[in-house]
């Protein structure tokens, strides 16, 4: 279904997932602590999946981190639910309408407190806000990243180098345009959204550092890199 979301991969090769597989195949005790996707995410049969950061990971409030803040805005314009001038466009209201992310503080925390309180079963409160500390992190650092080969995709739109789609609703990138992205470079910055941001930032929380960092943070980089490299091509081509 839609693009590969790798989580049963980033759970299987973690530690939390391979004492589970230890304790399918008798190597592990029958009592040994190994959460599995239900555990974290539907405790008590709760079968509404809803996190903190949610699938996109983006919310609201702003962070008070003014770089951050600033990334963020990018992405939202790249998300459409904020136009090219950042006033609020009618797609925020099929995101908010939809559940998709959290859009206050209370309603975030409380899943985060929700998920705190289930680690907490087996872990130090310490251990814990350490760990979902490092993805919040993560998500900040891919945000960097991503804001900026937006703003490169942006510049692009703005001088003229891409052209306005017809089926985009402003002369600025539309990640969520999937595979429609009218051109290579934008086809690169939807994987480096969708596919490495996601890897980034869930193999994170999924404590999966090989995933976080080589399909994830890694990718993005290169991401980045070709960005650069095909918006000067495009620049010279547009001249
Ligand atoms: C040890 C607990 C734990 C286990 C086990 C776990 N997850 Fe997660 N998962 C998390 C945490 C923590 C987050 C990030 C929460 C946040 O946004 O703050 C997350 C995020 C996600 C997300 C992205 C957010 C969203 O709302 O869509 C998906 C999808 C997901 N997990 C699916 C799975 C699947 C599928 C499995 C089993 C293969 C699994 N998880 C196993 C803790 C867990
Ligand atoms: C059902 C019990 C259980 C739950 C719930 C649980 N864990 Fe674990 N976790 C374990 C066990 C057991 C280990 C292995 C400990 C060891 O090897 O020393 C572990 C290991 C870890 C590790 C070390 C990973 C590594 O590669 O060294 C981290 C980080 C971690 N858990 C974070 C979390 C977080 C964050 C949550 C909640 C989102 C969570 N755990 C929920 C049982 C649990």
């Amino acid at each position: 279904m839609g693009m590969d979301h790798p989580q049963w991969e980033m759970y299987s090769s973690s530690k939390h997932g391979v004492r589970h597989s230890l304790k399918q195949s008798g190597i592990l005790p029958e009592q040994a602590a190994a959460p599995t996707c239900q555990t974290c995410h539907m405790p008590e049969g709760n079968h509404e999946v809803r996190t903190a950061w949610g699938f996109l990971a983006v919310r609201l409030p702003m962070p008070e981190d003014e770089q951050w803040a600033a990334d963020r805005a990018t992405i939202l314009q790249a998300l459409g639910v904020l136009d090219p001038q950042g006033n609020p466009t009618a797609r925020l209201e099929v995101v908010k309408g939809a559940d998709m992310a959290r859009l206050t503080q209370e309603d975030w925390q409380a899943e985060r407190e929700r998920m705190i309180q289930m680690c907490e079963r087996c872990h130090s409160a310490n251990l814990v806000q350490t760990e979902l500390r490092k993805g919040d992190e993560m998500i900040r650092e891919a945000d960097r990243l991503l804001a900026e080969a937006i703003r490169i995709v942006a510049a692009l739109y703005r001088d003229g180098a891409l052209r306005k789609p017809a089926h985009y609703a402003y002369n600025y990138p539309d990640l969520l345009a999937f595979h429609d992205a009218p051109t290579v470079i934008e086809q690169k910055l939807f994987k480096m959204h969708l596919e490495h941001r996601m890897r980034a930032f869930q193999g994170t929380f999924h404590n999966n550092p090989d995933y976080a960092l080589w399909y994830g943070w890694s990718e993005m980089l290169q991401d980045l890199t070709e960005i650069k490299a095909l918006a000067q091509e495009l620049r010279r081509g547009s001249r």
